[in-house]
C-alpha cells in the first residue's frame, strides 16, 4: 500500500463518524512563541482542548506534517525519522475511550488490513503519587475487542502519558495532558539481546514498532504540581502514516514506504550502491530522511540559516552531504533528490509542486556553501592538531563553521586531536532548548493565561496590521510575527521608517476598535475567492484551497480587519484586555520594518 491510501482511508474513516477534516498547519507555528516547529497534531489545536470552542465542531480529523528536532540523532535504525506525517483525530470534550479505542482497532483490522494477532497495546500502569489511577478501561475495551490479556501491557508514565513536554515531573503549570494507550505492531523479526532479555513492545530491537497513541488528555497541571481534571475529556490522536503503511505492508523498514523509498531509489542510481548493503544502510536512511525533511522545511519557508529554526533545515542539508560523501557522491548532486519527492505527494500538498525549482535551487545554494565552508572548518580544526579541542570550541566550528561534531570526531584521530564530547553536548543541549517545546522557562506564567494573554495580542496585531495599511498604505503586508506573553513583535513590508506620529495614529486606531466592541467573525471560503476580495494576507501559499478569514466588525459595520488567519482569536475585541502600545520601530531587513507592542 502507499501513503496516499492510507492517509485517504483514515480521513474518510473518520469523516464517516462525524469528523471534520482540517487542513495541515505550517511546519513552522506562526504565533506560538513555545516551541519552533510543529511537532504534533495537537500543538496547533492546544486552545480548543484547553476548552474554546473550534468552528469545525468537537470531531476533528487530519494529517499533519510534523518535525521533530529531537529525533535527528536516532535516524538510522529501521523506524525513526525527523518528519513524518501524523494521521489525528480529536474529540473535543465529546467521545472517550469507548469509541476511540475501537474506532482504531476497526481502521487498523478493516482499513488497512493488520491482523490483529500482530496487535499489541499498552496502557497507563497508574501513579499514586499524583493520584491517578491505573487505566484498566482501556485495557477492557481493547479485551472486548479481542486482544488477549498476554498483549496487553501496563507502563508507568515514561511510557504511557503523553503532553508535549513529555513526562508529568517535566509540565509546566497550565499544561495539559493525560494518559495514554499505544498500539504496537509485531513484525515478528526475531529479538536481539543487545536490547535487553526479553522483548516487550517498548523494547528497542525493532520488532515492535508503535503505529498509534490515542491520548486520553484530561487533566491539566497546576501551580502546586498537582494535577486536576480539565473542564472537558479530550481524545488527542495521533499515528504515524508511514509507520501504519510499513505495517500495511509487513515491512519493518519504514525506509520502504513510498515516501521514502523514492530517495532510496534515486540514491541507488546516482552512487551505484545498493540499499540492501548493510554497510550502505545508514547514509541511505540519513539523506531519504533528511531531504524530505528539508524539502517540507523550506516550502513552509524554512530556508537553512546560522540561527533559529533554520538553523535545523542548515544541519539536515549538511548531514545529508556528509552522507553523500560517504556514499561516494561527492559531486553536488543533493538537488536532484527534490524532484522524486515533490513528486510523490503531488496533488496532496500543491506548495510542493509550486515550489519545486525554489527548492531544487535552496538545497543546490546550501550544498554549495557547505562544501565551501568544510574547507574552511578543516583549516581551524588544524590549528588544534596535537592538542585539545574544548566544547565551546567544537559548538563554534559547529554552528559558525558549520563542521559537524561527526566529522570532526572522525578526523580527530587523524590529527592526534582530543574532543570534549560531553563538553560539546552541553553547549548543544542548551541551543537545542530552543526547540523543546518542554523548555519550561518559555512556558512562565502557564500556557492557560498565556493563551489567553497571547489570543488577545494576537488580534491586537491584526488590528494593528490593519491601521498600518490604513495611515502607509496598501503596500504594507505581514512578514514575520512573534508573539509571546509580553508582546508582539510584527515585521511587515515597509521602504522607510515610520514616524511616531503615524504609530501613534496607528496606536489609536487598535484602541477605538478595542472600544468599539467588533465582533469576531470567522468565514470559510476558496483561497482564490478569498484572495480576489483583498482579503489580506502573507503567505498565501501556505495555506491550503480553504482558507479561514477573520472579520473584526462593529455593530455599526465598521470593519475593523480582515485577514486570512489560522487563529486563536478573541471573540470580541472588549476581551482585549488594557492599552495597545507601539514601543518600538526599527529597521528589520532591506524594505522590511518592525515593531513591537503590548497592551498596558
Ligand atoms: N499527541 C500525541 C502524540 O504525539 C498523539 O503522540
Amino acid at each position: 500500500m502507499k501513503t496516499a491510501e492510507i492517509r485517504d482511508k483514515y480521513i474518510k474513516f473518520f469523516e464517516e463518524r462525524g469528523h471534520a477534516h482540517i487542513p495541515s498547519a505550517s511546519l513552522r507555528p506562526e504565533n506560538d512563541p513555545t516551541t519552533l516547529f510543529t511537532g504534533s497534531g495537537m500543538q496547533p489545536l492546544l486552545p480548543y482542548l484547553l476548552g474554546e470552542k473550534h468552528p469545525k465542531g468537537t470531531r476533528l480529523v487530519n494529517s499533519q506534517k510534523a518535525f521533530r528536532a529531537e529525533d535527528i540523532e536516532e535516524v538510522g535504525d529501521n523506524r525513526h525519522t525527523t518528519f513524518f506525517e501524523m494521521l489525528g483525530n480529536w474529540s473535543l470534550g465529546e467521545y472517550f475511550k469507548k469509541e476511540q479505542l475501537p474506532w482504531f482497532f476497526e481502521f487498523l483490522t478493516n482499513e488497512v488490513g493488520l491482523s490483529k494477532d500482530r496487535l499489541w497495546v499498552t496502557c497507563f500502569a497508574g501513579d499514586e503519587s499524583l493520584g491517578i489511577p491505573k487505566d484498566t478501561e482501556s485495557a477492557e475495551i481493547w479485551k472486548g475487542l479481542g486482544i488477549p490479556e498476554e498483549r496487553i501491557c501496563y507502563y508507568d508514565a515514561k511510557k504511557n502519558w503523553w503532553s508535549r513536554s513529555g513526562t508529568p515531573d517535566k509540565m509546566p503549570a497550565g499544561e495539559p495532558g493525560g494518559p495514554d494507550s499505544e498500539v504496537f505492531y509485531d513484525f515478528g523479526t526475531e529479538h536481539d539481546s543487545a536490547f535487553g532479555a526479553e522483548c516487550h513492545p517498548n523494547c528497542d530491537c525493532g520488532r515492535f514498532v508503535e503505529i498509534g497513541n490515542s491520548v486520553f488528555m484530561e487533566y491539566i497541571k497546576k501551580e502546586d504540581g498537582s494535577f486536576e481534571p480539565l473542564p472537558q475529556k479530550n481524545v488527542d490522536f495521533g499515528g504515524g502514516l508511514e509507520r501504519i503503511t510499513a505495517a500495511a505492508n509487513q515491512d519493518p523498514d519504514v525506509f520502504n514506504v513510498d515516501s521514502l523509498n523514492v530517495v532510496i531509489e534515486h540514491l541507488s542510481k546516482v552512487s551505484g550502491k545498493s540499499y540492501l548493503d548493510e554497510e550502505n544502510k545508514e547514509s541511505f536512511r540519513v539523506i531519504a530522511d533528511h531531504m524530505r525533511a528539508a524539502i517540507f522545511m523550506i516550502v513552509d519557508g524554512v530556508v537553512p540559516t546560522n540561527t533559529d529554526a533554520g538553523y535545523f533545515t542548515r544541519r539536515l542539508i549538511r548531514r545529508a552531504v556528509r552522507h553523500m560523501d560517504k556514499l561516494g557522491v561527492d559531486k553536488e548532486t543533493l538537488h536532484g533528490v527534490v524532484a522524486p519527492v515533490v513528486e510523490v505527494y503531488e496533488g496532496v500538498y500543491p506548495e510542493l509542486t509550486n515550489k519545486k525549482a525554489d527548492i531544487e535551487r535552496e538545497t543546490a545554494l546550501e550544498e554549495e556553501r557547505f562544501r565551501a565552508t568544510l574547507g574552511k572548518g578543516l583549516k581551524q580544526l588544524e590549528k588544534a592538531k596535537g592538542g585539545k579541542l574544548s566544547g565551546k570550541e567544537e559548538f563554534t566550528l559547529f554552528s559558525t563553521y558549520g563542521f559537524p561534531l561527526e566529522l570532526t570526531l572522525e578526523l580527530a584521530p587523524e590529527l592526534n586531536i582530543e574532543v570534549d564530547v560531553e563538553g560539546f553536548k552541553v553547549e548543544m543541549a542548551s541551543h537545542q532548548e530552543l526547540s523543546r517545546a518542554g523548555a519550561e522557562q518559555k512556558f512562565k506564567g502557564g500556557l492557560a493565561d498565556g493563551g489567553e494573554t497571547t489570543t488577545q495580542l494576537h488580534t491586537a496585531t491584526h488590528l494593528m496590521l490593519a491601521g498600518l495599511r490604513k495611515y502607509l498604505g496598501d503596500n504594507v503586508h505581514q512578514a514575520g510575527s512573534n508573539i509571546t506573553t509580553e508582546r508582539t513583535r510584527f515585521d511587515f513590508t515597509h521602504p522607510e521608517k515610520v514616524d511616531r506620529e503615524t504609530l501613534d495614529k496607528v496606536e489609536k486606531y487598535v484602541n477605538d476598535a478595542i472600544a468599539a466592541n467588533a465582533v469576531m467573525e470567522l468565514v470559510e471560503m476558496p483561497k482564490k475567492e478569498a484572495k480576489a476580495s483583498g482579503v489580506e494576507g502573507s503567505f498565501w501559499e501556505k495555506y491550503p484551497d480553504t482558507v479561514q478569514v477573520y472579520t473584526l466588525k462593529s455593530k455599526d459595520g465598521t470593519v475593523w480587519s480582515r485577514e486570512l488567519c489560522g487563529g486563536p482569536h478573541v471573540k470580541n475585541t472588549s476581551e482585549i484586555k488594557g492599552t495597545f502600545k507601539i514601543t518600538k520601530e526599527e529597521s528589520s531587513s532591506a524594505g522590511v520594518r518592525r515593531v513591537k507592542a503590548l497592551l498596558e
